[in-house]
């Protein structure tokens, strides 16, 4: 077999159901094999549906998330509270209603040193580059994420994507530089062809099959075509980012408008 797999179901909201399950049972599995788990989560709009799931129902006390890190495949060079950052669904969804408190609200108890969001505000109001934030982020892998795998890659129990239009994952853009550089994080300079033009941060690409686990969830007519060509076309990951996936053992959970072409 030298596919991953493709999950195919009515629409986005049982995607964000059964990418919500998939979660739980990777990080279970991963507590119970190494006594932590760490969880790389994504951006876009995507992760929204997941975390109300994992936050707000009986989900979430099927696993101990104190046991939990978070980290995430890239961000948007903005401090965490605005609205094109990677961090504020997380926060707002998954994380803050539990810190604050807010009975019966839901939200998951990962303790906040153990989230571990690219630190942004840090290098923006202490007037450091992307670069900076990248090597930060670095550093906090070395010092509080998972081994690493004979060709020195971090190895975390789960990477959660979302695809780009234009088929790329993390801030890994079509044709990327990052490709050839052997830092675990990198800065990225804004993107022209696809919005929001701003700059980035972003763990290296190589990071991504290195995983344990990989779960791409993806749904609306939107991805269809870029679906296709990532899922059936020619393997050349430089010029499509998201066929990192495309390898056995990763999880592709897509509705039926998104997988229509496939
Ligand atoms: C980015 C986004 C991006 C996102 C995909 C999927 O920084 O450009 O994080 O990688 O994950 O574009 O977005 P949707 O989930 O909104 O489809």
């Amino acid at each position: 077999m030298t596919e991953p797999t493709i999950v195919t179901l009515a629409d986005g909201e049982a995607c964000s159901l059964a990418a919500a399950e998939r979660i739980i049972e990777i990080l279970d599995v991963a507590i119970d094999d190494h006594g932590e788990a760490h969880w790389v989560t994504t951006g876009g709009s995507t992760p929204a549906g997941i975390y109300h799931h994992l936050a707000r129902t009986a989900l979430r006390d099927e696993l101990d998330w104190r046991k939990v890190h978070l980290w995430w495949t890239d961000d948007r060079f903005v401090p965490p509270d605005h609205p094109l950052s990677n961090v504020k669904i997380a926060d707002e969804i998954l994380l803050a209603p539990h810190r604050a408190g807010e009975a019966g609200t839901g939200g998951v108890p990962i303790p906040m040193d153990q989230v571990h969001p690219f630190e942004t505000s840090a290098a923006i109001g202490e007037g450091h580059d992307e670069g900076w934030c990248a090597h930060r982020y670095a550093e906090d892998i070395q010092a509080n994420g998972p081994d690493t795998n004979d060709d020195g890659w971090p190895v975390f129990d789960l990477i959660l994507l979302g695809i780009g239009p234009d088929g790329h994952i993390l801030s890994v853009f079509p044709g990327s530089e990052t490709f050839d550089r052997p830092e675990w994080a990198l800065g990225v300079p804004a993107p022209t062809h696809v919005e929001p033009h701003v700059a980035r941060v972003t763990l290296n690409p190589a990071i991504v099959p290195a995983a344990a686990e990989l779960l791409v969830v993806t749904h609306g007519d939107g991805k269809a075509e870029i679906l296709r060509d990532i899922l059936r076309g020619e393997r050349d990951v430089r010029a499509l980012p998201a066929q990192l996936a495309r390898r056995p053992g990763a999880t592709w959970i897509l509705d039926q408008e998104a997988a229509r072409l496939l």
